[in-house]
């Protein structure tokens, strides 16, 4: 989520840091800041000491506030924060720095057992000034450079950045890519990464670091893309490369040959794509740090076990793709924790007179969070004595300033106006609400939840999965659709939801007509719109009702429909009756949102494409919708 940058050369490095942080911007943040080594004294004397300026806000607040300062410095690190650990503020941007100020560090991730590492330093003596769990590792790195005991038996000084960062990290649990610079090393960066990108590269006359491409482009074309536990060593002259083991290694140089644009797009056409491959890391960081020590832990809730067991009736409040999300959380919640759900569209909220008392909770979904009938619907249940809990993707939005508790989806800022990512990261943020709402309930066995947990994180992998195998079938689909006029998609139980969400995909970004049905529905009338051709696209994975849905769709079939499934990989039989088939892998049936959602995205995307459709801005609508 974070952004981080680094340069060290022979020419200032203010400037580059802070352009380099503007192209970091369209992640979200909530907070910027830089350190940069003060130069070296007369005669060439180190001058042990850096400069850190950071504060919350916008990089072009930290762009004025540096302005009237004379920062001739040539080697700094630079970072955009999207708070986890500790609310958005000037104490908790980073770089971070150690006791004695000559260390910082910018880190992008979370570190898990940063509790137990930060009373460890405490105790031995170690100043903390943020809540951050990022402020552990310059006093580490301390430690480590300064040998002073850290309680592991490897006291003797290092006085090597590049050695104190390896030894640090041991300690470390959890995902990080970081910079780290040293005012007693003149001129070096050290960065190393794990389950966080960091791509490193030579320019003309400085060496660069950046958690992003889009950040060096300028720079340099040839990259180095760090692999988990490698290491980088920046000077001015040049860059070293180490192995996990710590040995010096030949890198492995990434020629990149995007323009800006197809850059910001991760090299992809459009962001629509973009995004929907981000989805995997989007499942992952969502989940990230909330398993503490065996227990799920949503702290943002702000709410008590006690106070959650007592609520017994919620409401999920919400619009479009938000409002299909909240569809599932109500699946979820009622299958879970056996509270009385309900869903309704935030513009109908407003002007009703829903049963709201003190033990109601309310759970407002916005991507955007500035969605106005959802602020509206969010004001009014307050006003009637709900709790209200929003699940958002803007740091500091309007809903969640306005609601008790927030829960960030992960899925950084998403530019393409049909939401993909920012679903995923609803979904599986609010089944973490419904399993905390099951374990306080008494519902559900604290194992029980831990099993859970840790299929939704499979579900990371089964989403690459669907990408690197399922396109041809997708691309089939959609040649088969998209001279169509009309498409109904139908599915039971959840996969209805995820049906309602995949006719809204369709038609916002293709214009042709979708509709989505509970399948059980469609004899009831929907079926009457069927003659030869009709597409029908169905999830039909495997579940406790797919033989009813399979019953559904022969009555389609007998109608001469179209038939697209998206079906369990392995399941031969569904051929018999679908004209073309998207296989998903098999996962527990209150999963399959997560996955199955993936491949309608795809297919709408790649029929929007061939009817010739601009996927990003698709014609009347708007990424936040304002307005009532
Ligand atoms: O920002 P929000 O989640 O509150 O937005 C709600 C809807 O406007 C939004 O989901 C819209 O339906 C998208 N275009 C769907 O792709």
């Amino acid at each position: 989520m974070c952004g981080i940058v680094g340069c060290t050369g022979s020419a200032p490095v203010k400037d580059v840091l802070i352009s380099g942080l503007k192209r970091l911007e369209y992640r979200g943040y909530d907070s910027a800041g830089i350190a940069v080594q003060k130069p070296a004294g007369p005669g060439g004397a180190p001058a042990p000491d850096l400069v850190v300026v950071h504060r919350v806000g916008k990089v072009a607040g930290l762009e004025s506030e540096l302005e009237h300062q004379s920062i001739p410095g040539t080697c700094g690190i630079g970072h955009t924060r999207w708070a986890t650990h500790g609310r958005p503020s000037t104490a908790n941007a980073h770089p971070h720095t150690s006791c004695a100020g000559d260390i910082a560090v910018v880190h992008n991730g979370i570190i898990e057992n940063f509790a137990e590492l930060r009373e460890e330093l405490i105790a031995r003596g170690h100043h903390f000034t943020s809540e951050t769990d990022t402020e552990v590792l310059p006093h580490l790195i301390e430690e480590a450079y300064e040998g002073a005991p850290d309680g592991t038996g490897a006291e003797e000084a290092t006085h090597d950045l590049l050695r104190a960062v390896r030894r640090a990290m041991r300690r470390v649990v959890g995902a990080y890519g970081i910079a780290v610079t040293c005012a007693q090393e003149p001129g070096v960066i050290v960065t190393t990464r794990k389950d966080s990108p960091i791509v490193v590269g030579r320019g003309a006359d400085a060496s660069y670091l950046a958690s992003d491409l889009i950040a060096l482009i300028d720079a340099t074309r040839d990259v180095v893309i760090l692999e988990d536990g490698e290491c980088a060593r920046l000077t001015p002259d040049g860059i070293t490369y180490y192995d996990a083991a710590g040995k010096a290694m030949e890198p492995r140089i990434t020629h990149v040959d995007w323009d800006l644009d197809m850059a910001e797009k991760g090299g992809y056409p459009d962001f629509m794509i973009k995004e929907i491959m981000e989805q995997p890391r989007v499942v992952r960081d969502t989940l990230a740090g909330r398993m503490v020590g065996g227990e799920l832990t949503i702290d943002e809730l702000g709410l008590t076990p006690e106070e959650l067991n007592l609520i017994d009736r919620v409401y999920v409040i919400a619009c479009g793709t938000s409002y299909h999300a909240g569809l599932i959380a109500k699946n979820l919640i009622e299958r879970w924790a056996r509270i009385p759900t309900e869903v309704e569209a935030a513009s109908e909220f407003r002007y009703r007179n829903p049963i709201i008392t003190p033990s109601t909770l309310v759970v407002a979904v916005s991507q955007s969070g500035e969605t106005a009938d959802t602020l509206a619907a969010i004001r009014d249940a307050r006003i009637k004595g709900a709790k209200v809990f929003g699940i958002t993707n803007v740091i500091g939005s309007p809903v969640a300033r306005e609601s008790d508790g927030v829960i960030y989806t992960k899925a950084n800022k998403e530019i393409a106006v049909a939401s993909t990512k920012s679903f995923i990261g609803q979904v599986v943020s609010l089944s973490l609400l419904a399993l905390s709402l099951a374990q306080a309930k008494g519902r559900m066995t604290t194992g029980e939840v831990r099993m859970l947990f840790r299929e939704m994180g499979d579900t990371a992998e089964q989403i690459q999965w669907i990408f690197d195998t399922q396109e041809p079938a997708i691309e089939e689909a959609a040649a088969a659709m998209k001279d169509a006029h009309s498409a109904l998609f139908v599915g039971r139980g959840i996969a209805s939801a995820i049906c309602y969400e995949g006719a809204l995909k369709l038609k916002e970004i293709s214009y042709l007509h979708a509709e989505a049905y509970a399948a059980g529905e469609m004899k009831h009338g929907p079926i009457a719109l069927i003659d030869p051709g009709f597409p029908v696209i169905t999830v039909a994975t495997q579940s406790p009702v797919y033989d009813k849905t399979i019953s559904n769709l022969k009555e389609c079939e007998a109608r001469g429909a179209k038939i697209i499934a998206v079906a369990t990989e392995g399941d031969e039989d569904i051929k018999q009756i679908a004209d073309h088939v998207i296989y998903v892998p098999r996962v527990r049936d209150c999963f399959t949102p997560i996955t199955a959602t993936v491949p309608l995205q795809l297919l709408a995307r790649s029929v929007a494409l061939l009817r010739g459709c601009d996927v990003d801005q698709p014609r009347n609508l708007a990424k936040s919708v304002t307005v009532e």
